[in-house]
């Protein structure tokens, strides 16, 4: 430890920031705020991270309980929410009358666990999912949404507009999580639907790389559907104005014979299949696709 890391801190100083974990995610955002000139004061719990942000004079504190007195905002990035709960509860009493900030990946229930254990002990809490990656903190890409204490979101509006496009999704403080997975729930989709399409075309001799702009013009056309998908989900009603969920269903079975004939994985498109082959059992065939929103809801 060099001398200027013997700076700790001990006093709650206007406007400064503290840093529990500095992974990758977390020193990500502590050097962010620190680029933007806010005091901060940083911990973890190995000491080799986060040395270039004390020769940026971040303060290193000694402890987790002396980095969250010496600010009235902590956020706390670690790897899982028991890691959390296990450095955070010991310091109730240093956290009373100041505000947690959680961006750590969990469960919504984790969430509402800490959540209650938080209001318990006069701790304003929120929680944040983070829906971009380290590289992406702090530009216009990054995003972050909140759910929890609402006046805690707008006390530290300007320092979360720094870190990330803030949203706000409501005082459930479960939102944020339920929000994240969702989000990453359709990006997995997406991806193994391009594997799917890529292995299809790669077993004619077509390689990946041409037919990249092709999917992702795919892409782009469905992304323009969303909205109106949204609507009709909200109001219940599911024209098959365009297309209807038994001409969908009649082309799926084409994607199945085409994997099928080139050697090529069956399990998504039969997956697919078995969920338009269920709402046409329900008599939903001459809907449009969003109606199948009711196999998600109750898929047996
Ligand atoms: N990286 C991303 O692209 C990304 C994107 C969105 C969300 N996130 C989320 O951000 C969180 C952190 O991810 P990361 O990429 O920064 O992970 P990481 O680089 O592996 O860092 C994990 C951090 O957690 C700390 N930690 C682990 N167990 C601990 C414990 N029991 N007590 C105290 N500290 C503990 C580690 O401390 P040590 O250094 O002492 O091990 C380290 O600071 C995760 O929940 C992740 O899902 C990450």
């Amino acid at each position: 430890m060099t001398s200027s890391e013997h700076d700790h801190a001990g006093s709650d100083q206007a406007g400064s920031v503290t840093f529990l974990g500095l992974g990758l995610m977390g020193h990500a955002l502590a050097d962010t705020l620190l680029a933007a000139g806010r005091p901060t004061t940083v911990w973890n719990r190995s000491t080799d991270k986060g040395a270039d942000l004390i020769g940026r004079a971040a303060r290193r504190a000694g402890s987790a309980g002396e980095a969250i007195t010496a600010s009235s905002l902590a956020i706390v990035c670690t790897a899982h929410n028991n890691a959390v709960r296990e450095l955070v509860q010991p310091l109730a009493a240093e956290l009373r009358g100041r505000t947690l900030i959680n961006l750590t990946s969990g469960s919504s229930s984790e969430a509402r666990g800490i959540s209650d254990w938080a209001a318990g002990h006069e701790i304003a809490y929120l929680d944040g999912a983070v829906l971009a990656v380290p590289d992406g903190i702090g530009t216009d890409e990054a995003a972050i949404v909140y759910s929890g204490d609402k006046d805690a979101f707008d006390q530290h509006n300007p320092v979360l507009r720094r870190l990330a496009t803030p949203t706000f999704l409501g005082n459930a403080p479960g939102l944020a999580a339920l929000h994240d997975v969702a989000v990453l729930g359709m990006m997995w989709h997406i991806l193994n639907a391009f594997l799917h399409a890529a292995a299809l075309l790669q077993s004619a001799g077509v390689s990946a790389t041409p037919l990249t702009p092709v999917l992702e013009g795919g892409i782009a056309t469905t992304t323009g559907w969303l909205a109106d998908y949204a609507e009709q989900i909200d109001a219940g009603v599911f024209p098959g104005d365009d297309s209807t969920i038994a001409t969908h269903l009649a082309a799926m079975t084409h994607l199945i014979d085409e994997s099928g004939a080139h050697g090529v994985s069956t399990d998504l498109p039969l997956q697919m299949k078995a969920i338009a082959d269920r709402a046409v059992a329900e008599g939903l065939g001459q809907s449009g696709h969003a109606a199948m929103i009711s196999q998600f809801r109750s898929p047996e």
